[in-house]
């Protein structure tokens, strides 16, 4: 039996905006003050180079995570989620790294980062929903992290969100609060990308020094497209694996004495001073992957310069293989995902965000789409794994007020 592929709607914004209003006078019953939303990210190269002064590519889905907004005068936090179960209070004052369990902690940690860095910030009444998947390696939680931000932002006359710099501080909070309050120490990517990204653009993002550079990004014209496929598979970066990446990769530089491997100019001469560290075998797989990965970035971007788009096939194909061999942050579903792309006709593609389950991409002609999902959704069924699930990226507006 043959079905149709599963696809990842994304809500119009008149929709997501009803959506958290009603949530938010159900549970509240009043108005709110306005809604924002913030959009998921999918990246097209640079993975696992944010944490390590590197560079990335990532671009805004339409997928969008809106929250219904009410600023109050004292300091409770009330938040409801269509997503969540039961309702959750915070006191703000009480918000401290450890105190805020589950999804709260990505709300209230913004609000608490913001008060960090002098800003003064009071509590507020919620309501989320969202059509980022969950759990796909989208970023579901910087899209939360991101609306909450740009909602206080608006709420108490911070006047962040009006500029880029502005956006910048912004997503250095939504980081620490994603650092610092929920425990993940992911590297930044993916709240710069929902803040600072501008639609039709990827954004060419420099973890050096936060400096950004929009590529204009029109596959369609080129008679191509991005599928993104969610494979289901259960990734949690909150364990211990992307964190082990971060602290090796931290490892490697300080033996190397640079401040990151973004820092690292001599490839081979770095591996063989790495060969004395303990577990240098793994060591230097995984610079071998940071160091590559951002030379990777560099030629997508004069690809996409040169508007020789069809030549991204292979690069995303080496980085996939750097992910899974040397990093090895990928898994079986990931593999086959990208693996039956490419023998339908895929020019090439690779797991992105942490790993270990979520999604990959696949750059594939835009009459093949429909037959490389159909493909990918009948190499899944027959290993009776979870069904997985379609979207063709476009690089959708940022952070913002609906
Ligand atoms: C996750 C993290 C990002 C980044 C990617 C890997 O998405 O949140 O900071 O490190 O993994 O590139």
């Amino acid at each position: 039996m043959t079905t149709t592929p599963e696809q990842i709607v994304a809500w119009d914004r008149s929709e997501g905006a009803a959506r958290a209003t009603a949530a938010f006078e159900r549970a509240f019953g009043t108005a709110p003050d306005g809604v924002w939303s913030a959009p998921g990210r999918v990246n097209v190269i640079g993975e696992h180079t944010d944490y390590n002064g590197g560079t990335c590519l990532p671009m805004a889905l339409p997928h969008r995570t809106y929250v219904a907004f009410r600023r109050r005068a004292d300091d409770e936090v009330r938040l409801v989620s269509a997503q969540e179960g039961a309702p959750v209070t915070v006191s703000l004052g009480e918000v401290a790294p450890g105190t805020v369990e589950g999804w709260a902690a990505y709300v209230a940690g913004v609000a608490w980062a913001l008060r960090e860095s002098g800003r003064t910030v009071s509590g507020f009444d919620a309501a989320v929903d969202s059509c980022v998947p969950y759990g796909a390696g989208l970023s579901s939680s910087a899209a939360l992290e991101c609306a909450v931000a740009v909602a206080l932002d608006e709420t108490h006359g911070l006047a962040l969100g009006s500029s880029d710099e502005g956006r910048a501080v912004l997503a250095r909070a939504c980081i620490r609060a994603e650092n610092e309050i929920a425990g993940a120490p992911t590297g930044g990517m993916d709240q710069s990308a929902s803040l600072r990204c501008q639609e039709g653009h990827a954004l060419l993002l420099d973890t050096r020094d936060g400096s950004t550079h929009h590529i204009p990004l029109d596959l369609g014209s080129h008679g191509l497209a991005l599928l993104v496929m969610d494979t289901r598979a259960e990734h949690q970066l909150v364990d211990g694996q992307y964190a082990a990446r971060r602290t090796m990769c931290e490892a490697a530089a300080h033996e190397l004495g640079v401040t990151t491997l973004r820092e690292v100019t001599d490839l081979d001469d770095a591996l063989a001073r790495l060969a004395a560290m303990p577990d240098a075998d793994v060591v230097t797989r995984r610079v071998r992957h940071v160091v590559t990965e951002i030379a990777r970035v560099q030629e997508i971007a004069d690809l996409l310069a040169r508007d020789a788009v069809e030549e991204m096939g292979p690069v995303l194909s080496a980085a996939h293989a750097s992910l899974r061999d040397d990093y090895e942050v990928s898994c079986p579903e990931l593999d086959v995902a990208v693996d039956t792309a490419a023998a339908h006709g895929a020019l090439g593609g690779r797991m992105v965000g942490g790993g270990f389950g979520g999604s990959a991409i696949a750059l594939v002609r835009v009459d093949d789409v429909d037959r490389v999902a159909a493909a990918v959704d009948e190499a899944f069924a027959s290993r009776g794994w979870h069904a997985p699930a379609f979207l063709v990226a476009q690089a959708a507006a940022p952070a913002g007020r609906d």
